[in-house]
């Protein structure tokens, strides 16, 4: 991957590159619509991710070329404005860095994480553009700042009102590691990945045209479950703070679909916690069961899921080198994660894809990928 993004510069642009920026995709265990709830998140990075490389140019223009939509968009530094395209992500993080651009440059993405797949394809490519852009100006930033500008651009320049896990673990992802995140305190701490497992994703092919603004109706109804709540317990500030017994006093202070929404952020909550705490006693068996219950979850109290989802799900669920299978990301469409036995990835890719197939007529591609790391960016 490295190689093809350098040469696809040169013959674009007629030139050698300076600069090689990389950031991963994510996957994420446990802990879903909980980080705009001041909750818990458990992603992993994943090895595939989006690539930039490239380098100053002469004058002021901006030229990026992305090498999978093969698409290329230019304008001036410091005439960022939306277009309604992939250059919006870039656009926004260049509104909020806090250093002017010294020149403009030419640069070329490509990335071999499958996009509107549930993998935060638009976080790898934030956190690796910021990357690509420390390289050529020689600048640094802290890492929670590249987190930080990052997902502003997406909630205010973009417009997706997500929370802030997508960005988080493209930049402090670790080899064989979990990334529990607390994201009230914006606390964190790595959790050791069993080496005997590895992560599977499995895309179910379905794109959901309304996923953001159903995406963003999920937070609304979140907000008005807590406003709710606050009205008995006006002590609390997040979800986070809700328990289920709060929650049931208030219970006729809201809707039945509100209710439900919060129910499955406060539970979820605990999930996370507790598989944080068997994975760190080394006590895998429980894993499964709440992953299990997560799925269900998302699928009956938050809705976000598919009947090919739910398939999925269930196939992986059945077979016996399986440790733990739900839904993963915003949901409405996009992928599984399962948690399987290191060798048994072939077996199981044949396995998902002759049942899927059978199933929906559709295929389904997999992934594989151990806990990986964060981004970097190299000078070439
Ligand atoms: C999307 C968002 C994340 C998170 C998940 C759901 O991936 O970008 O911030 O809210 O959905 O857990």
């Amino acid at each position: 991957m490295k190689n093809r993004v350098i040469d696809i510069f040169r013959e674009k642009y007629g030139k050698e590159p300076e600069i090689l920026s990389f950031a991963p995709g994510r996957v994420n265990i446990i802990g879903e619509h909980t980080d705009y709830n001041g909750g818990f998140v458990l992603p992993a990075a994943l090895k595939q991710g989006t690539y930039i490389a490239g380098g100053k140019g002469k004058d002021r223009s901006i030229k990026v070329y992305s090498a999978n939509l093969d698409r290329e968009e230019e304008w001036q530094a410091g005439n960022e404005t939306k277009r309604g395209n992939f250059g919006d992500y870039l656009r926004g993080i260049i509104k909020f860095l806090p250093f002017e651009l010294s020149s403009g440059f030419e640069a070329v993405i490509f990335s071999d994480l499958p996009m509107e797949s549930g993998l935060s394809s638009s976080a790898a490519l934030e956190i690796s553009f910021i990357n690509f852009i420390l390289g050529i100006e020689g600048k640094t930033l802290d890492k929670l700042d590249i987190v930080e500008i990052a997902h502003r651009a997406e909630n205010q320049f973009v417009g997706l009102q997500c929370g802030i896990m997508d960005q988080f673990i493209s930049v402090f992802g670790r080899e064989n590691h979990l990334l529990f995140l607390d994201t009230l305190k914006i606390r964190h701490k790595h959790v050791p990945f069993p080496s005997f497992w590895t992560l599977a994703v499995v895309n179910s092919g379905i794109k959901r045209e309304l996923s953001s603004s159903e995406y963003n109706r999920r937070r609304k109804e979140c907000e008005e479950a807590l406003n709710a709540v606050k009205k008995l317990f006006p002590e609390v500030e997040t979800l986070r703070d809700v328990t289920e017994e709060m929650l049931f006093e208030a219970k006729d202070l809201m809707n039945e679909t509100v209710f439900k929404r919060a129910m499955h952020v406060i539970s979820e909550n605990q999930r996370v916690l507790q598989v944080v705490d068997y994975l760190e006693k080394r006590d895998t068996c429980m894993i499964e069961k709440l992953m299990k219950l997560a799925h269900q979850s998302l699928a009956e109290d938050f809705e976000v899921s598919l009947p090919e989802l739910d398939f999925l799900v269930d196939t992986a669920s059945s077979l016996p080198y399986v440790h733990g299978a739900r839904l993963t990301g915003a949901g409405f469409g996009g992928s599984i994660v399962a948690i399987l036995e290191k060798k048994k990835e072939k077996e199981f890719r044949e396995k998902i894809q002759e049942e899927y197939m059978r199933k929906s007529g559709r295929k389904a591609d997999v992934l594989f990928s151990p806990p990986s790391s964060g981004a970097y960016f190299l000078k070439l």
